[in-house]
């Protein structure tokens, strides 16, 4: 597998939360060992990839999405020493490993800002009326007086990529990654950095700002110059053997827009969130893979899937249960590309919906009231009480013990392994992660689709069961079927004809 430059393309990769995935050290925290002692259960589970989430020296204003030293691991998490012995280890089980490259902004306690160099922040005497995403001003104003521009927390300054020496820093960094061995990175708010010359105003709206992204362009994202960034990047990626790669987080108003990310002289691989934004109903879903498809063509570059991640709520939860969580994660690993997994899903882990406030440390919280934190509450391995824990840094619900890897082990029926069957049956048939889509006629409130000849997706999102003329074999289904071989609702299976 490692060695194959093209291997991102229909890869399924498992995103690693570091703080909550796997604790070695027993603080309470997760850490880097953790992640290496559990190679073999991600290698079992079949994963291709890991990408670590932000792993860095942060005071994790925001999980590490902060970050004070882009070349160091936080004591939290271990050692520069402990990311070499993962990387090599990840290597010899055929895992590669991805990487979160924060350059949007740094942390307010990176040597820069703590030093004063304003000329790599965006200082201004005024602020403008831009909102900061996790609510309230995006402006915090220092102790002489001026203005600094924080689209996230005050504590994450946002870089000004017009200076030379910022974009300089971030090549270097990068170079510093991949000579560790990294395969890839992950750009988070790849669609930020350049901001509108003279920072005009958003002007009036009805709502927050943070509402209209997606919909409407604002002055400080998706900037035609952040294009020129991703086109210093690629010749450095490109300049490493085997395949480095780069995934946009980009929120974006189009699939237009969203492909220019993608393409041989800037970025591999853009996520597509429309799917994780879908509801879980046959059309929406079609609307939502269809505008994907069209996409990637336009692309030439295979589109990511992804269901769940350490944004939004687990998609157990946002779909409305287990049953139409597996069924649509069967739907998602039968699409052409590559599909992202986030830890725990393939536990079948739902979002906790009543952490305490006074636990909660999202800084979205504070400012908008809104949470992540229910999607990052530590992993449950062990069905002992406290799920292989001490002291977890958020709370792991007492029923979870039953949801633990070690209690779905082996049983036949269970979530983590219907993930494992699924994806040994993507490394069985190509087809599954490559070719083509055909929309087969389907009866209302049903998917159908054939994947290359033979192999044919079910989806059956309605409130009856189904019975399709589909002689054949099943391979995988996400529930039971009916003796009589129809599909029930919230139902995935796919056949082999
Ligand atoms: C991205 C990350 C998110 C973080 C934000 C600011 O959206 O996924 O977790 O809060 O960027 O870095």
């Amino acid at each position: 597998m490692l060695g194959n430059d093209d291997w991102w393309r229909d890869a399924v990769v498992y995103q690693v939360y570091p703080r909550s995935f796997a604790d070695a050290n027993g603080d309470g925290m997760g850490d880097l060992e953790g992640v290496r002692d559990r190679l073999d259960y991600l290698a079992g589970l079949g994963v291709d990839a890991i990408w670590l989430s932000p792993f860095y020296t942060s005071p994790m204003a925001d999980g590490g999405y902060d970050v004070a030293d882009y070349r160091d691991v936080d004591p939290m998490f271990g050692t520069i020493a402990d990311f070499d012995a993962l990387i090599a280890d990840a290597h010899a089980k055929g895992i590669r490993v991805i990487v979160d490259l924060v350059p949007n902004h740094s942390s307010d306690q990176h040597p820069w800002f703590k030093a004063g160099l304003r000329d790599r922040y965006i200082f201004r005497d005024e602020p403008n009326d831009w909102e900061s995403i996790f609510g309230g001003p995006a402006w915090t104003q220092s102790a002489d007086g001026q203005w600094y521009l924080h689209l996230f927390a005050p504590e994450q300054p946002d870089l000004n990529w017009d200076n030379p020496e910022v974009r300089a820093e971030f090549r270097d960094i990068l170079r510093f990654w991949l000579d560790r061995g990294v395969d890839g990175f992950r750009v988070d708010v790849a669609h930020g950095m350049i901001k509108a010359a003279g920072l005009p105003d958003v002007g009036p709206k009805d709502g927050p700002q943070a509402e209209m992204l997606g919909d409407e362009q604002v002055p400080y994202f998706d900037q035609d110059g952040v294009h020129d960034i991703y086109r210093e990047w690629r010749p450095i990626l490109d300049s490493y053997p085997g395949g480095r790669m780069a995934v946009a987080e980009a929120w974006v108003s189009s699939p237009e827009r969203l492909a220019r990310y993608v393409g041989p002289d800037e970025l591999h691989q853009a996520f597509s969130f429309d799917f994780m934004m879908a509801d879980f109903h046959a059309k929406s879903f079609r609307t939502v893979i269809e505008k994907a498809l069209k996409e990637s063509e336009l692309v030439g570059a295979p589109t990511t899937w992804v269901l769940s991640n350490h944004d939004k709520p687990r998609h157990v939860t946002r779909h409305g249960g287990l049953a139409r969580a597996r069924a649509a994660t069967l739907l998602m690993l039968a699409l052409p590309g590559s599909a992202y997994l986030y830890n725990g899903e393939e536990l079948g882990l739902p979002e906790v919906l009543d952490l305490p406030d006074e636990l909660r440390q999202d800084p979205a919280f504070l400012r908008r009231g809104e949470s992540r934190d229910g999607c990052r509450v530590p992993i449950p391995w062990t069905a002992a009480p406290g799920c292989g824990w001490r002291d977890p840094w958020l709370p792991i619900p007492e029923g979870w013990a039953a949801l633990s890897a070690e209690a779905q082990e082996d049983d036949p029926d269970s979530t983590l392994n219907l993930y494992r069957a699924a994806l040994r049956l993507r490394k069985e048939h190509p087809a599954l992660g490559g070719g083509t889509v055909t929309w087969l006629d389907s009866p209302k409130d049903v998917l159908v689709i054939e994947r290359d000849p033979g192999l044919v997706v079910v989806l059956n999102t309605g409130e009856e069961p189904v019975r399709l003329d589909l002689a054949g074999e099943v391979l995988l289904s996400s529930g039971p079927l009916a003796t009589d071989g129809s599909v029930p609702p919230d139902t995935a299976v796919w056949f082999q004809r």
